[in-house]
């Protein structure tokens, strides 16, 4: 197993280009699946997630051709083909976007219910709640959802929201069913995270008629068919929102190019709030820099335009530099707080009460053997091994490679000392 051994205590200085956005990408990607016509997709991250879900989909018949640096034409070439099986899809949970498109498109799917990090309970309730108010037929076989509309979808009123507010999910698969599904459908409690409007210019792009994106009430007309289209995938407001807690956390000086702020706001009061600044210099190019000291917040983390959960992991990184008493409650995932035992491993101190966590700072971090449990726990660790003193070595690193391209590069460019160590480089040097 591939390992990330940090050696901490540099500042990052520079500036680094952020990459396509993965939660942006993925439903693209499955969206392709309901034309005929070949789409094109640029700007798609090069990651572990977006490889197995180009595999999931050429099991389903929708071939991949990369088209230069980070762009793919997708046609599909074999229609006849319905079935999502295991072996791939419990590898990443975003497997569930194949359910919407196909049985739309095609009448048919068998998908196998996913995987995915581990973040505690992740239901696919609503997915189907929603499908099912469309007229799918569904049935779990063998850990299989098989669902069937030999006469097509048709278009229902439905309210998607669950007891932890909005699902992103939920809101894209179902829309990408609705858009093909006769007559109109009505979304209450759809998700309005910039991943569900991304997704939402794509399908218009394609000719779906669409109405209300950025909202929680979506109304959907559906059409007979929908054609090829051509995206460039927005950035990734979490891999920027990570970058700029690494930048802030080791009192560097960092520009992020090629992000969008107005994703960002949460994120960007949330760091005012602790002392860090993050103003754009010119369109896409926004500056980190950090106060004097870094100061204790109370956040709570909420659907868009909320504090979102998936930098949860990188905000107690940053907040065990702060000075004060910081409370950060989980209201996404309840249980996704596994990273907490690893940084107190490197001497932070958080308490764990419930949902939340309650963090006491500063406290001297020192570097450790620590284990990624899940993609954004792991960038959390990888940042705190760079404010610590001493090395660093985290492990089961598969699980940030899912969604943070290069990460040890663009780290290295920003003059950090981190190198992916190989299981026989290890050997050596245990020798
Ligand atoms: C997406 C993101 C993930 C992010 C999450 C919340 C992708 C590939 N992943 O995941 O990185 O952390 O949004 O912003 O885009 N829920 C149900 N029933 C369902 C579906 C969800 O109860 O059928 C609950 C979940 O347990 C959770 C909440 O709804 O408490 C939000 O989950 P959801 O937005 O669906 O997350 P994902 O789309 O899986």
């Amino acid at each position: 197993m591939e390992r990330l051994v940090v050696e901490g205590g540099r500042p990052l200085e520079g500036a680094v280009r952020i990459s396509g956005a993965k939660n942006a990408a993925l439903p693209l990607l499955a969206a392709c699946l309901l034309t005929d016509e070949t789409c094109v997709l640029r700007n798609v991250p090069d990651l572990q997630d977006v490889r197995t879900l180009r595999k999931i989909l050429a099991h389903v018949g929708l071939a991949t051709f990369q088209r230069g640096l980070n762009a793919f034409e997708l046609t599909v070439e074999e229609p006849g083909r319905c079935v999502a099986p295991y072996g791939l899809v419990s590898q990443m949970r975003a497997s569930i976007y194949l359910l919407g498109p196909l049985v739309a498109k095609r009448g048919y799917a068998e998908v196998a219910l996913p995987g995915g990090c581990v973040i505690g309970h992740r239901p696919v309730d609503l997915h189907l709640r929603g499908l099912e108010a469309l007229g799918a037929d569904l049935a779990l076989e063998n850990g299989t959802i098989i669902a069937r509309a030999p006469g097509g979808l048709r278009g229902a009123e439905m309210d998607l929201s669950g007891p932890c507010g909005s699902s992103v999910g939920a809101t894209a698969n179902v829309v990408m069913a609705a858009c093909l599904a006769e007559g109109q459908t009505v979304i209450h409690g759809a998700a309005r995270e910039p991943d569900v409007t991304e997704l939402i210019r794509f399908l218009q792009a394609m000719g779906a008629r669409i109405e209300g994106s950025g909202s929680s009430t979506l109304r959907i007309t559906g059409v007979p068919a929908l054609g090829g289209a051509e995206q460039s995938v927005m950035p990734d407001r979490i891999e920027a929102a990570t970058y700029a807690m690494a930048a802030a956390l080791t009192g560097g000086d960092v520009l992020l190019e090629e992000v969008d702020l107005a994703h960002m706001g949460a994120v960007v009061e949330v760091l005012a709030r602790a002392g860090v600044e993050l103003s754009e210099d010119a369109p896409g190019a926004v500056r980190v820099r950090r106060g004097e000291r870094l100061r204790a917040v109370k956040v709570s983390t909420t659907p868009y335009p909320g504090f979102p959960t998936d930098v949860q992991a990188q905000l107690l990184a940053l907040l065990t530099q702060a000075k004060g008493t910081s409370v950060v409650r989980e209201t996404i995932y309840p249980d996704r707080f596994m990273h907490v035992a690893e940084l107190a491993r490197m001497g932070a101190e958080i308490r764990k009460v419930g949902p939340t966590a309650v963090i006491q700072g500063p406290r001297p971090l020192s570097g450790a053997e620590v284990k990624a449990t899940d993609l954004r726990a792991g960038a959390a660790l990888v940042m705190a091994g760079l404010a610590a003193e001493g090395t660093t070595v985290v492990h089961d690193i598969h699980h940030i490679d899912r969604g943070y391209e290069r990460i040890e590069d663009k780290l290295r460019g920003l003059g950090a000392a981190i190198y992916r160590e190989t299981p026989s480089q290890t050997l050596r040097r245990a020798a």
